[in-house]
């Protein structure tokens, strides 16, 4: 089977690039990024000179380079290809509508052009908007976006299911809770929390700090693609997600806890605009259907992912140099005082 990747250099496309060589070592991975700020080829490393993979620098919006790429004999096509901020959505959306709406909309005519035997769209939970104090997304939630970023993923996913009605594209489209893991470019909460307090910074927590979001380890999600890759029923949505609901206070401390560090780092800041107030996804039909089971449970993946954190300084400091102090700046600057500075 020959794999188009979009994304794979960034962070849930590159677990999901190595997991994917590893689990299926027969298959030709071809990884398509443009190199955004998420995107980092240092995350590939281990799998450079593996002759199944290979690298093209583009971009999903460019139809020409997606139709070559395209092709070239791919029968699945993986779109992980994203802006993924929600924060950076309020800031500047327009990038969000061109990347995530526009480019899915050219992945999908290449797709159709090429015949592929399917398109797999990799979107999120956030697309069904905010839960009460109860209930959970199933697949048939009414999609309800509330930031820019959401809004411009249910774009996404609404081009996706027109595909298949109209032109018979045989496609799904997974919607996954939040990430965490490997390589999570820190500007996402559990890196950024890992990450400012081994540098004793403040930690700025959105509003009353209990928005609940429902935490899944990047290899689970991982998995889960692989199994709709090859079991999902063409045409069907496939919710993905570990259970495992906790407010962002309650990950802020456990962190800090298992760091030795503070919680006089814990700053209240000014609450995002919009701020979604709970996320929680049920994934049943995921698990009868398929037969997916997630292996890691919050507390061995925080750990493991701390450690990761500890053991790869390197990586993130890198990363911190140069643009991405200009983002904290803008994004925390005047939240916390200029005590970002
Ligand atoms: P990320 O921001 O770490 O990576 C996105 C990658 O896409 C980067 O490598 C970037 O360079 C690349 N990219 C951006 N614009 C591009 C373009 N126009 N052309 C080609 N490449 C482009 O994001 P992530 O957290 O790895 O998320 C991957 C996908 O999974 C996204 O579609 C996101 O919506 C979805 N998702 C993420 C989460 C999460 O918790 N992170 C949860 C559910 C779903
Ligand atoms: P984030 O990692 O940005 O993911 P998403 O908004 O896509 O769920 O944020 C997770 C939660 O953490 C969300 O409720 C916002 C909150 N948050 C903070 O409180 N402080 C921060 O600095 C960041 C980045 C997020």
């Amino acid at each position: 089977m020959k794999l188009l990747v979009t994304g794979g250099a960034g962070f849930i496309g590159s677990n999901f690039v190595m997991y994917m060589l590893r689990e299926h070592p027969d298959y030709e991975i071809v990884n398509v990024d443009s190199l955004t700020y998420a995107g980092n080829l240092e995350n590939l490393q281990s799998v450079e000179s593996n002759l199944q993979y290979t690298f093209i620098q583009a971009d999903i919006t460019d139809v020409q380079q997606m139709e070559q790429i395209i092709s070239k004999g791919i029968d699945v096509v993986v779109n992980f290809a994203a802006e993924s901020h929600v924060d950076r959505s309020i800031l500047s959306p327009d990038i969000f509508v061109r990347t995530n709406v526009l480019g899915t909309q050219v992945l999908l005519d290449a797709a159709k052009k090429y015949q592929v035997t399917k398109y797999v769209q990799v979107s999120t939970d956030e697309v069904y908007g905010s839960l009460g104090p109860t209930g959970l997304f199933t697949e048939e939630t009414p999609l309800m976006p509330n930031s820019p970023y959401s809004a411009s993923k249910a774009g996404g996913d609404l081009l996706v299911r027109a595909y298949h009605e109209t032109f018979g594209l045989p496609v799904n489209i997974t919607r996954c809770s939040n990430n965490y893991g490997p390589f999570q470019f820190p500007e996402k909460l559990i890196p950024l929390i890992i990450s400012r307090a081994l540098n004793d910074e403040a930690i700025p927590v959105y509003g009353d700090g209990l928005n609940i979001r429902d935490w899944l380890y990047v290899e689970d999600h991982c998995s889960a693609i692989d199994l709709v890759i090859h079991n999902g029923k063409i045409g069907e949505v496939y919710n993905i997600g570990g259970n495992n609901e906790r407010t962002n206070i309650y990950i802020v401390e456990t962190i800090l806890e298992q760091l030795g560090k503070p919680a006089s780092l814990i700053q209240y800041v000014q609450d995002r605009l919009g701020h979604d107030r709970r996320y929680g996804i049920d994934p049943t039909k995921l698990g009868t259907e398929l037969g997916w089971k997630p292996i890691h449970n919050f507390e061995t993946g925080i750990k493991e992912t701390i450690q990761w954190y500890l053991n790869h300084q390197d990586w993130w400091t890198r990363i911190q140099s140069g643009t991405y102090q200009d983002y904290v700046q803008l994004q925390y600057g005047k939240r916390m005082g200029d005590s970002t500075e």
